[in-house]
């Protein structure tokens, strides 16, 4: 169930557009903030301040990589491992982080739920790869191994 103070603010955002529904995914947003990601639960609750059917926000939410449709760790990364990327060495790069972190193939989310590593389509940034984005904010570029590690023990221990 979204907060009040959730469901106040979608009710703002949708004030902001001509058509309600365009509020759509800063309000999926606000839930994915609430919930940590994105239940059938969040996706209904949304579907409900914007007069939607679950099935039209979740095919909005299942669209973009930025939203979260199971648990994920206390961070995020998306490390990008699309083809350019992947060709100048991107996936080795992936794989070792993988198994630096401690993660089995197809495992995501570390065993002490802090760090969520993802494969992610290209991030812009082709030319400087390794490139990853942190939490959908922070996007890091030509990272070394040595540069990899000191950013995920900084994660770790904070
Ligand atoms: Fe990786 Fe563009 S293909 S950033």
């Amino acid at each position: 169930m979204l907060s009040d103070a959730a469901r106040e603010k979608i009710q703002a955002l949708k004030a902001k557009y001509p058509n309600a529904r365009s509020a759509v995914m800063p309000a999926l947003y606000l839930a994915q903030q609430e919930y940590g990601w994105l239940p059938q639960e969040a996706i209904a609750a949304v579907a409900n301040e914007l007069d939607m059917t679950a099935t039209e926000v979740g095919s909005v939410a299942s669209f973009y990589t930025m939203y979260h449709l199971k648990p994920v760790g206390q961070h995020v990364l998306e490390f990008c491992t699309d083809l350019p990327c992947a060709l100048a060495g991107a996936d080795a790069a992936f794989e070792r982080l993988r198994e630096k972190l401690g993660l089995e193939h197809g495992q995501e989310t570390t065993s002490d739920n802090k760090i969520t590593l993802r494969h992610a389509p290209c991030l812009g940034g082709c030319d400087q790869v390794p490139v990853l984005l942190l939490d959908n904010s922070a996007q890091y570029e030509s990272m070394t191994d040595e540069k990899l590690d000191a950013l995920t023990s900084k994660l770790r221990a904070g």
